[in-house]
């Protein structure tokens, strides 16, 4: 299936491991520009190199760090005009005790995970609106929708980016600029190897013992945690052409974790 966006820019915040990875391959393999942003220079260029000779598509590497203002001027200096806006980042830190998470913990989960996807939004949909296309995709969390207590720093800005995201979808659509968010479960990503890895090494067990624990203990109905890949496939849907009456949509993509109907 052609997705209709060979040779549109896109942006991907977040681009150098796990999921936005997975989303910059399967938009680079439409034929779309990449520039691939993220804040430690070595994985990226390697991740760079790797969708390039993977696709045949132009991917330029960009360190930064999105949760800043100079991380933001030095991205839409390198892409002024992106067509499509992919944002995600590593999970925040998940969290005890709600007591003892502090203003600072707030302060920089929100800075990372809220504000920074607010503030390029803003610098990017009039242009999108005045050259008539616009894509945008926000990769949360799943814990937007299905709280608890050891997502909160992750969980509860999400949940307020979704909705923004669905105001603001409301105002641009009628430009053919459209904004949707990915609610992601449990994937086999750069972050989850590493905590799960940690876990092995304190009890004695494996990648895959540890794994299987967690799909037990949170009934994941299909069994095992995702492939960043697979969610790359969708977000690339929600970039094509063909997205052009899907607004403000949260799709939640889990292996069936959510319990509700809709
Ligand atoms: N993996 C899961 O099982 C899971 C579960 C639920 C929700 N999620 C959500 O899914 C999203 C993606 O998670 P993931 O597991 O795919 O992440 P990941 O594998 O840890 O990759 C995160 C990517 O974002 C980059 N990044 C992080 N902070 C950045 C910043 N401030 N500026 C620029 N780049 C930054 C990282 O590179 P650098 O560190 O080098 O900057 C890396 O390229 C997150 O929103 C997460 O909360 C994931």
């Amino acid at each position: 299936m052609d997705l209709g966006i060979r040779g549109r820019k896109a942006i991907i915040n977040g681009g150098s491991a796990g999921m936005g990875k997975g989303s910059a391959k399967a938009l680079a393999r439409e034929g779309v520009e990449i520039f691939l942003v993220a804040r430690g220079e070595e994985r990226l260029r390697a991740a760079a190199e790797e969708i390039a000779a993977e696709t045949g598509a132009p991917v330029t590497p960009v360190v930064a760090d999105h949760s800043t203002v100079e991380g933001r001027a030095t991205i839409l200096a390198a892409c002024p005009e992106p067509d499509i806006l992919v944002m995600t980042c590593a999970p925040p830190a998940t969290t005890g005790d709600y007591r003892d998470i502090s203003p600072e913990d707030w302060h920089e989960a929100i800075d990372i995970t809220l504000l920074s996807p607010i503030e390029m939004m803003r610098a990017t949909i009039d242009g999108m609106a005045a050259r008539g296309f616009g894509r945008i995709v926000n990769i949360a969390t799943g814990a937007a929708k299905y709280p608890a207590e050891i997502r909160l720093l992750s969980g509860a800005p999400r949940a307020a980016l979704v909705n923004y995201t669905v105001a603001v979808s409301k105002r641009v659509a009628r430009h053919n600029v459209i904004i949707n968010n990915l609610l992601p479960g449990m994937f086999h990503t750069a972050t989850i190897h590493d905590r799960m890895t940690e876990l092995a090494q304190q009890n004695g067990t494996s990648y895959d013992e540890e794994v299987q624990k967690f799909v037990r203990e949170w009934r994941i109905p299909a069994g095992k945690f995702g492939d960043p890949d697979d969610l790359g496939a969708f977000c690339a849907l929600f970039c094509s052409k063909y997205a052009s009456f899907t607004v403000g949509q949260s799709l939640v993509i889990d292996g069936g974790l959510i319990n509700s109907t809709f």
